[in-house]
This record gives C-alpha cells, sequence and structure tokens, in this order.
C-alpha cells in the first residue's frame, strides 16, 4: 500500500460540468490500481454537517443572501477540515476533494461579487491555513460545458442564458486564480476521461515518492 507520509491533499475544481464526477471516478479506479490509501470526499457535503448544509445550500428551499450562503459554504469547509481532512492528513492518506476554498473564492468572490479578500480571510481561518498539496483545473470552454448540463438544442431558455452568464463569470475567475499557481494543475478537460486519469494519476505518483 502506498502511504504519504503527513498525506497528500488534493482539490478538484472547475466550472459547472467540466466533468468533475466523472474525472473523480476514473482517477479513483486508478488509485486503487495503484494501491494507493486514499480517500474522496467534498464541498459542500464532506462530513454529516456538511450533507445538511449541502441540502440547505442547493435546494434553495429557503431565501439565502449572498452573505449567508457564502457562510454556509465556510461552516461546511470548517467541519470537512476539522472531521475529515485533518484525520486523514495524519493517517498518511492521499485525500481527492471535488472542490474546496477556491471554489468560493471564484463563485461566492468573482461570479456573485462578494470581497474577494474578505471570503481568502474567512478561508484561511475556517481552515486553520490548510491549503491543497495539488489542484487539478478541469479547464474547459463555457459553450462545451453547457452542451454537457443541458444537451443543449438550438434556443437557450431565459434560465439557462442567465447561468450561462454567471458560468462565464465563474470560467473568468478560475483562470484568473489559477494563473501561474505552484500548485495547479491544469488539465484540458476536453480529452477522454482515462487520458485526464492518467495524467493525474502520474502527477499523484511523482509527488508522492518524494
Ligand atoms: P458540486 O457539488 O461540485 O456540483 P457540480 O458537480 O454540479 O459542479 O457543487 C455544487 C455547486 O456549488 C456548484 O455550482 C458550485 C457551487 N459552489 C459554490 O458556489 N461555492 C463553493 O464554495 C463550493 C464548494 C461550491
Amino acid at each position: 500500500m502506498i502511504t504519504v507520509k503527513n498525506g497528500l491533499l488534493i482539490s478538484v475544481e472547475g466550472i459547472d460540468g467540466c466533468g468533475k464526477s466523472t474525472f473523480i471516478k476514473n482517477l479513483q479506479r486508478k488509485l486503487q490500481e495503484h494501491n494507493v490509501d486514499h480517500i474522496i470526499t467534498k464541498e459542500p457535503g464532506g462530513s454529516p454537517l456538511g450533507k445538511l448544509l449541502r441540502q440547505i445550500i442547493l435546494t434553495k428551499e429557503v431565501p439565502l443572501c449572498s452573505k449567508s450562503e457564502y457562510l454556509l459554504f465556510a461552516a461546511d469547509r470548517a467541519q470537512h477540515i476539522e472531521q475529515i481532512i485533518k484525520p486523514a492528513l495524519i493517517d498518511n492518506k492521499v485525500i481527492v476533494s471535488d472542490r474546496m476554498g477556491d471554489s468560493s473564492i471564484v463563485y461566492q468572490g468573482y461570479a456573485r461579487g462578494l470581497d474577494i479578500d474578505m471570503i481568502k480571510t474567512i478561508n484561511a481561518w475556517a481552515t486553520n491555513g490548510t491549503v491543497p498539496d495539488i489542484i487539478f483545473y478541469l479547464n474547459i470552454d463555457v459553450p462545451t460545458a453547457f452542451k454537457r448540463i443541458y444537451e443543449r438544442k438550438e434556443e437557450l431558455t431565459s434560465f439557462e442564458r442567465e447561468h450561462e452568464d454567471f458560468m462565464y463569470k465563474v470560467k473568468k475567475g478560475f483562470d484568473e486564480l489559477f494563473n501561474n499557481k505552484d500548485n495547479v494543475v491544469k488539465l484540458d478537460a476536453h480529452q477522454t476521461p482515462d487520458t485526464l486519469a492518467q495524467q493525474a494519476i502520474e502527477v499523484i505518483l511523482q509527488k508522492a515518492k518524494k
């Protein structure tokens, strides 16, 4: 069994429809094949509290202003770090998280317009400064992602058009935030699932050896 001293924290980021779920499934298979001791988790929803918060955030059954929405993501994040990530790092595991704090910087900051420095400060406080060792950024253009989400025909509905405008802001945010960052591995998400997973496992095995 391959373990990594003090663990290895990996987040997977990208716009809606970039193929994160398929990517993570394929990456998990590779981790199993290579006998890497790992866990798969996510934000929001990685902890028991997070599952409840995810319901509140994503179903939008009650109105949420941008700030309370962000603070719920932050609460999910604090619990996730404390209950899931920290113990797994101590256990020398590789952790793959479907999204982490960078999603808040991009979705709530760049796209919804909340103060980006404030989000960075609260993220750092909520996580005790825990940041991913590797960020896989699944880079895809917005029209392709939309085709995947809506299997779009000719015309967009007004809801889809609004969502598309929002997603362009998200895309720009990720591109800006992840430009020239050491821990970011940018993957071209138009490639086949197996190619993507192969590229990722090579990066992980390389890092695990060090
Ligand atoms: P996710 O579960 O990754 O859904 P999907 O697989 O469809 O991308 O995330 C749910 C949504 O929550 C997604 O639209 C991104 C958003 N999100 C934020 O706005 N801020 C955050 O901090 C996080 C973690 C997610």
